[in-house]
């Protein structure tokens, strides 16, 4: 079947076409109808079927006599070790977990806080929690202490898994004093932690409340798998929205399987066996869909890696695994491509490992810029496939599917819809626009399974964030165009989102620090363009009347309390003192104008613009920090 032939066969009949994707998954009840939306617009998914996200992802795959396979190889140029994890000792190792937890009275609809480094264990604690119907909340290890606290009062979790310290590749990150200290500046408190001690670190633990991961297993008895309704919560993942208070993403579990089943073979095409790998991490979406549930659940190998694209210890690492591994399918964000060519343009990496087994690259997460997807094509020889999707989806939106068919690459367009979305490109009064013009990109309800089903404890946010600019659709937050092929094309984010090296950051999270500062009276951040990283983020400050330290004291301050109070993932090193900042008259800051400016981009200058000179005072600071070139 072509694509276009999916595609319609989806839209002829949405029900029918996913209630036989369902039919590869194991239900203890099955579900009599795919959509569920009599309570729309929040739609749910084989809501009545009852199932379990780990026995689909492990233990039907031991069932079925594959269980010598391997599960997971865990890479890490930075411990120099590889080690392989088979379907059998996934269950034997997941089993006991979900058992410990069980007996500290971790149930059926609790939540469990995961906040670990790339191991196989981040994976095991994931699958753990599923078995048990605990819901999982995975925070990245790039988040400082504040962020984990942030979380921890919006998902209350009974318990937080964590490990002693995560790698860098040019320091230790320890994981323990910032869990504690998440702990002590958060309202609620977790009835007990668990930590697994690595070899590099092995952290002090809190009698009573901390257990080691060893320890709090021994002598347990395994647990089974808890069968649990379609709608039950997968997994809580928190993302970056317009202010400092995170989207608490919920995935819900019977959608979520049947959609990244689905797309494993038909985007990826990947089957049982076969090895795909996607280098990003367990706190990221990508990491949940694409190294830990996509190929557990269609029985495939995934590879968990911890390592940078360049350093641990050259630009060939991702090759050689790719070799070694014999990677099928390969995951990763241009951010990582464009480390790479950096360092090594004309490919002599590359051309030291055999890679016949690699079909395919896949780039999600930031724009793929032309450059880079040219640069992958004529190195590998492979199709280089851009594809869109966001955290709140789940999976891609807008892709080349490969399973189904290879279809003609436009460079710059992220390919076409997928079944299930329909995507409609609108202008500010919700009338879709012409092909080729700019407009906000919505997807008309209802999203697909797999997809978010709400925020947590945030209904009323989840209908403002997404559903009530127009109504009927799923507002994406992106802007962009959709030619007369279907072909989207993803131009810039709509509000305060922004892109840093593949990692999705909020501007507001980091004026809100920038504001907190006791010399700032007023502040803008925004996102600037940068060779290597998509953007990188850049303050501006406006002081108090009176104060007369040094500005370079100041911005010293600001870029430390981001770092500490956000995480060295927002990569906020930049920042300027102004007099004032450019508005509007009705008092909003021009920030998409300092875009512009900063990244010597002609503009318009807008006709509600307060005072157009303070545009000259912006240019002349963003140009002692190398921007906004003539
Ligand atoms: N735990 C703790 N700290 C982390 C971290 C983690 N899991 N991940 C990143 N950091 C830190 C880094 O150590 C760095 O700290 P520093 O300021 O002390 O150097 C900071 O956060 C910024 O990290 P990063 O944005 O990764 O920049 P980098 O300069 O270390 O590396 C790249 C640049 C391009 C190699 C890297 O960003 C990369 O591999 N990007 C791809 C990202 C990706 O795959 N995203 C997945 C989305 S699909
Ligand atoms: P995240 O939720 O972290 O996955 O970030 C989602 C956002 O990243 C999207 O809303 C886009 O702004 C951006 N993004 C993801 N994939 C792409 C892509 N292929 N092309 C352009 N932007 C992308």
């Amino acid at each position: 079947m072509a694509y276009k032939d999916v595609y319609e066969a989806w839209k002829s009949d949405p029900d029918g076409f996913w209630m036989k994707a369902a039919e590869e998954i194991h239900w203890y009840e099955k579900p009599s109808k795919a959509l569920f939306d009599d309570k729309a617009p929040i739609y749910e998914w084989f809501s009545d079927g009852m199932t379990n996200t780990c026995y689909n992802a492990v233990d039907r795959h031991v069932e079925a006599g594959r269980g010598d396979e391997l599960a997971i190889m865990h890479e890490s140029p930075i411990t120099h070790s590889t080690k392989g994890i088979t379907y059998k000792e996934l269950q034997a190792r997941v089993s006991s977990l979900a058992g410990a937890l069980k007996m500290r009275g971790v149930e059926k609809g609790d939540r469990v806080i995961i906040y670990m480094p790339m191991i196989p264990e981040a994976l095991e604690a994931m699958l753990a929690c599923a078995r048990i119907g605990a819901v999982h909340s995975v925070v990245f290890g790039g988040f400082a202490a504040h962020e984990l606290a942030v979380r921890i009062d919006d998902c209350t979790p009974k318990a937080i898994i964590a490990a002693s310290c995560g790698l860098e590749p040019n320091r230790v990150v320890h994981y323990k004093p910032l869990l504690d200290a998440a702990i002590e500046m958060a309202e609620h408190k977790p009835e007990f932690c668990v930590i697994f001690q690595r070899e590099q670190e092995v952290a002090k633990l809190i009698d009573g409340r901390d257990f080691s991961w060893h320890g709090f297993q021994y002598g347990v008895k395994p647990a089974e798998c808890v069968p649990v309704e379609g709608n039950h919560p997968a997994y809580i993942l928190y993302t970056s929205g317009t202010t400092g208070q995170p989207k608490g993403v919920v995935r819900s579990t019977g959608g979520h399987l049947v959609a990244l089943n689905w797309t494993m073979k038909n985007i990826y095409n990947i089957e049982a066996g076969d090895r795909f790998w996607a280098a990003s991490d367990v706190g990221w979406v990508v990491g949940h869909s694409y190294i830990c549930y996509g190929p557990l659940i269609k029985g495939a190998q995934t590879i968990v890696f911890e390592g940078k694209p360049v350093g641990t210890p050259h630009a060939g690492v991702f090759w050689r695994i790719i070799q070694n591994q014999r990677v099928k399918s390969f995951f990763t964000a241009p951010t990582a491509l464009r480390a790479i060519k950096r360092e090594d343009p004309t490919g002599e990496w590359i051309k030291r490992y055999k890679l016949h087994d690699l079909q395919a690259i896949f780039l999600a997460g930031e724009r793929a810029d032309p450059d880079t997807i040219k640069w992958a094509q004529e190195k590998f020889g492979v199709p280089v496939i851009d594809h869109w999707w966001q955290t709140e989806t789940g999976w891609a939106i807008a892709a080349n599917p490969l399973g189904i068919e290879d279809l003609p690459i436009k460079i710059g367009s992220p390919s076409v819809a997928m079944p299930g979305y329909e995507i409609e490109i609108l202008d500010e009064a919700g009338h879709p626009v012409e092909a080729g013009e700019l407009g906000a990109i919505a997807i008309k309800l209802p999203l697909p399974p797999g997809t978010l089903q709400t925020l947590w404890n945030a209904e009323e946010r989840y209908k403002k964030s997404y559903l009530n600019t127009f109504p009927g659709y799923y507002e994406t937050g992106d802007a962009g165009i959709k030619d007369e092929d279907g072909y989207v094309y993803i131009m810039a984010r709509t509000d305060d989102v922004i892109n840093v090296a593949g990692h999705r950051l909020s501007t507001g999270a980091m004026e809100e620090v920038l504001s907190a500062h006791p010399d700032v009276a007023e502040c803008a951040v925004i996102g600037v363009a940068d060779q290597l990283k998509g953007q990188s983020p850049l303050g501006f400050l406006c002081l108090n009347a009176g104060c007369n330290r040094d500005h370079g004291d100041i911005v010293k301050e600001v870029v430390r309390d981001v770092r500490n109070e956000i995480g060295p993932v927002a990569a906020f090193k930049l920042a300027c003192v102004v007099d004032r900042l450019p508005k509007t008259r009705s008092g909003k800051i021009l920030r998409g104008t300092m875009v512009k400016i900063a990244d010597s981009q002609p503009f318009k200058m807008p006709a509600t613009i307060d005072d157009p000179a303070i545009l000259d005072e912006i240019k002349e600071a963003l140009q002692t920090l190398g921007y906004a070139k003539e």
